[in-house]
């Protein structure tokens, strides 16, 4: 072998290798605390229903899932295959940093953040999984490259109908075109609240919204804010409330794929 064509990026193509052949899913926003660790949560509930699921949790200080799967004191086994994933159902592990460093918390500088990244995408064992959720963290820096450096995916964007939240959110939809990455699916997280016959809109109309669907093809999925919610942080597997029957849709289309 030539020594120049020796990988000089071994994790990347590690993780290249792993990923290969699954299905890859990411729930991004340019923005926090849209609902994406949640929607990410549900999502890999529902893919679990029809093939082995590994959720990555990718968010390295975020590290919502874990909490939402009410797994945060599990730690992760190392095998020979790499890091396992911490089994939430018999079809369904999680990968998160939490896993690893415990109760600690982590501080590191942006371009650590995505060696971590990678490094968890390139060590854990997917196993059989046909589906990888992976739940990004907000912003647009690195770890949006990491990604793309080692898979395709379908990317899911998650968004609230505020303005604030929007303009960032086409910045990501437009990046991720430029990027051959078509989404195909925005979010629009806490749209409306039902309270008995009427809808409220708290964040006013979502009309912007489906501008930027019609703009760049995207199907628009409104949530509502469900007050239930926050009783199952810890137990989301137990959800049955109506966020769960509005992902089936996206589900269904990616099993389809
Ligand atoms: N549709 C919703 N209805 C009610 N609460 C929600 C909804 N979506 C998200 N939340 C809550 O909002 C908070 C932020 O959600 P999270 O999924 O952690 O966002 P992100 O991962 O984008 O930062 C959490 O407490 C979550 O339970
Ligand atoms: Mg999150």
């Amino acid at each position: 072998m030539r020594v120049e064509s020796i990988s000089t990026e071994p994790l990347r193509e590690l993780a290249r290798k792993r990923l290969s052949g699954k299905v890859v899913v990411a729930v991004m926003s340019g923005k926090g605390g849209v609902g994406k660790s949640t929607i990410a949560s549900l999502i890999a509930i529902l893919t679990a229903r029809y093939g082995e699921t590994t959720l990555v949790d990718l968010d390295v200080h975020g590290t919502s899932i874990p909490r939402a799967m009410g797994v945060q004191d599990r730690m992760h086994e190392v095998s020979k295959e790499g890091i396992e994933p911490i089994k939430v159902l018999d079809n369904l592990g999680v990968i998160s940093i939490r896993g690893i460093v415990g109760s600690k918390y982590v501080v590191l500088p942006g371009e650590r953040e995505g060696n971590v990244m990678e490094a968890l995408l390139a060590f854990a064992n997917y196993g059989d999984s046909r589906f990888v959720i992976i739940d990004m963290p907000p912003g647009m820096s690195d770890e949006l490259l990491v990604l793309g450096r080692v898979t395709r995916f379908t990317p899911i964007i998650v968004t609230t109908p505020s303005k604030q939240s929007l303009y960032v959110v086409e910045d990501l939809i437009r990046y991720l075109i430029d990027a051959k990455q078509q989404p195909r699916y925005l979010i629009v997280n806490m749209s409306y609240i039902q309270h008995g016959a009427s809808i409220i809109r708290p964040f006013g109309d979502v009309g912007m919204a489906y501008e930027l669907g019609k703009k760049y093809g995207l199907s628009i999925i409104e949530l509502p804010i469900d007050p239930s919610l926050e009783n199952y942080i810890g137990s989301i597997i137990n959800y049955r409330g109506e966020l769960l029957s509005k992902l089936e849709q996206i589900v269904r289309a990616i099993i389809e794929k």
